[in-house]
């Protein structure tokens, strides 16, 4: 595990976006791994200025998303899909058929997650995951839970997420109550992970999912066995540690 320390959450932004850049050059026609939240929000805007400069290129780029809410259609501002195109997506060169999120409107959403792992699998794996970090430990919608669950599947939602999340609706109660995530064993095929976590509020979790016991119980302690993972976290997210 490598941890690279930031002053702050636009410093935080910055590095975590020079990986993702040195990956994106490295390898043009990467698949990237991508996360929504506000965590990741100043990355994206980062990679939007090198571009805007001529510095990157995304056109060979294929993404896919952790997770999208069930039950929002793209047009609607809360969804995953929408917030990727308007804080990415559409900022940048990346072909709109190459961008991929989980189809929270699928009449068969079991089926909807077989497909997910499917391509997946059919692009040849994930060289790239960005992750940011729920307080209680979720990655993706991989909520606390009695065994990690390995591939893409349909999550109820813990309260506490949901409360997170109630921020960008207008009332609690609109907040969809499930969500289709990519499972631990997609994330943890990714070639690369790298996690970001900004702020004193998720010191604590950060801690333990860094240096506590592996345990489905805070699902992103298994990125501790990933060969791979970069941290990227500001002072105050690494306080404790
Ligand atoms: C969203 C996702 C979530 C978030 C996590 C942190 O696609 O994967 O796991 O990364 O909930 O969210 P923020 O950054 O809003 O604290």
């Amino acid at each position: 595990m490598r941890i690279i320390k930031a002053t702050n959450y636009s410093d935080m932004s910055r590095k975590a976006a020079n990986v993702i850049s040195a990956q994106v050059i490295l390898k043009s026609n990467c698949v990237l791994g991508l996360a929504t939240g506000a965590t990741v929000l100043g990355i994206y805007q980062q990679l939007i200025d090198w571009y805007e400069k001529g510095d990157i290129d995304f056109s060979s780029v294929h993404s896919v998303n952790l997770d999208e809410y069930v039950g929002l259609p793209a047009e609607h501002e809360q969804s995953y899909r929408y917030y990727m195109d308007h804080n990415f997506f559409h900022k940048i060169n990346i072909l709109s058929e190459n961008t991929n999120l989980p189809n929270g409107l699928a009449e068969n959403i079991d089926e909807e997650c077989r497909r997910y792992d499917a391509l997946i699998e059919k692009l040849g794996g994930i060289d790239l995951q960005l992750l940011g970090l729920g307080h209680n430990g979720h990655i993706g919608f991989n909520e606390p839970d009695q065994a990690f669950e390995k591939t893409t599947h349909c999550v109820t939602l813990k309260d506490s997420t949901i409360k997170a999340n109630a921020r960008f609706f207008e009332h609690e109660d609109q907040v969809p109550k499930k969500a289709v995530t990519m499972g631990i064993k997609s994330i943890m095929q990714a070639k690369r992970i790298v996690l970001c976590v900004s702020g004193i509020t998720k010191a604590e979790i950060l801690k333990k999912v860094l240096t506590g016991p592996v345990t489905p119980a805070l699902p992103g302690s298994i990125l501790q066995m990933h060969p791979n993972l970069t941290v990227v976290a500001d002072a105050e997210a690494l306080s404790l540690l």
